[in-house]
């Protein structure tokens, strides 16, 4: 297999980010076969034509059904806004299409079981979801780390996930407002840190949630102002495996905030500390230092990180968000290879959403959710 037809619907802010990574891959990682861009959808001809253009693709069209008819299309690259990955993804995996969609899989927990009974379906098809932080090389270390029972037994572990994108109240009101794009930022946002509890410790058990509005409306276009449907703040108590005790903060209208995902892992002989905002580096606290050094120690990203080796050959020149992206484009095609991968496939990712869907109906039942 020397190239693979990829295809791509949406070109927003994700769309750049997949071009970006399936034109990266083979010049990072120097193996595997070699995307060749085919096909490009959009919601109009006269935007896919400009993007196609600009992104590299053969072929565009303003109906994304095209892109998952053609037959030179061999992955499906998905990111349009949330609402449209469950049609969009079952149609590709009934085309026998692989499927890389973007996270959350879809706005209703039927509509993320239809897309993992799809997947379970189409043998031989690989789906991936876009939860590319667990894909940094620092988040593959502390995972090794945990392993070796570097900080001994994890008694404790405590995220937070905050932004600024909805903190202004005079924002105009947008799709992330309205109810049919999901619960707010429950599932458009703490699905990431949840990505990282499922990578690290195998996913949450029970939950108890309260999410919040901090705006009860905002500003139309159009002239008057419209009611927020959803939750740009949620607060979650959750337990791992083994009944090990978590806490994780989510806020969207948190001023100041911009790309924060900060973790801190505690264990019966260390610490870990994490924070995405400074996603080169991690902490680690061991207690075996001698008292009169301890202290929590800042490793920088590195080549002995792997796979930062692949874009970097020098220590402490850091790695980028699309980077992520590009290991998130190598781990799909070792996936379609049949080589064992990093990835969080449909049939994983249905486990996110349960988590989501426990903690929204823990929040209106005010009790503890099983998962
Ligand atoms: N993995 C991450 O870190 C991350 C970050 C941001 C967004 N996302 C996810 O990516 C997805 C897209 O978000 P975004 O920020 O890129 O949005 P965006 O608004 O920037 O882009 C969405 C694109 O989809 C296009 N589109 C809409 N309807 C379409 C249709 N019917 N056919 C073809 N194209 C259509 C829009 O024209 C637009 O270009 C969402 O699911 C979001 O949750 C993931």
């Amino acid at each position: 297999m020397d190239e693979i037809g990829i295809g791509l619907i949406g070109t927003g802010y994700m769309g750049k980010c997949h071009a970006l990574a399936w034109n990266a891959v083979r010049p990072v990682f120097g193996d595997g076969p070699r995307p060749r861009l085919v096909h490009l959808g959009e919601a109009t001809a006269e935007l896919a034509a400009r993007r196609a253009d600009e992104f590299g693709f053969a072929k565009s069209s303003g109906d994304w059904r095209e892109v998952i008819a053609d037959p030179a299309v061999e992955v499906v690259s998905i990111t349009t806004p949330n609402a449209f990955h469950a049609e969009m993804a079952i149609a590709a995996l009934a085309a026998g299409k692989h499927v890389w969609c973007e996270k959350p899989m879809a706005t209703s927990l039927a509509d993320a079981e239809r897309m993992a009974a799809a997947a379970a379906q189409a043998s031989g098809k690989v789906t991936a979801l876009g939860y590319n932080y667990i894909q940094n090389p620092v988040i593959r270390h502390i995972e090794r780390l945990l392993g070796e029972g570097a900080i001994g037994t994890v008694n404790h572990v405590r995220l937070e996930m905050d932004e600024d994108f909805m903190a202004d109240p005079e924002a105009p009101f947008y799709w992330k407002s309205e109810a049919s794009s999901g619960y707010g930022a429950l599932d458009d946002f703490g699905v990431h840190p949840l990505s990282l509890l499922h990578r690290l410790f195998g996913g949450v058990t029970r939950v108890m949630a309260n999410q919040a509005k901090p705006y009860a409306d905002r500003p139309l276009a159009t002239g008057g102002r419209r009611a927020v449907e959803t939750w740009d703040i949620a607060s979650v108590l959750f337990e791992l495996p083994g009944g090990v005790s978590g806490l994780m903060a989510l806020d969207r209208s948190a001023w100041g905030r911009k790309g924060r995902i900060a973790m801190q892992i505690f264990g019966s002989t260390g610490a870990i500390a994490y924070d995405q905002e400074r996603f080169n580096e991690f902490q680690l606290y061991t207690a075996a230092d001698r008292g009169t050094e301890q202290g929590f120690r800042t490793v920088l990203a590195a080549p002995a990180h792997a796979p930062y080796d692949r874009f970097i050959p020098a220590p402490g020149h850091g790695l980028g968000f699309n980077d992520l992206k590009v290991i998130e484009a190598h781990e799909v095609l070792k996936a379609i290879r049949g080589e064992p991968a990093r990835i969080i496939d449909f049939g994983a990712g249905l486990g996110i959403e349960r988590a989501v869907h426990a903690m929204a109906r823990s929040h209106n039942e005010r009790r503890w959710v099983d998962v």
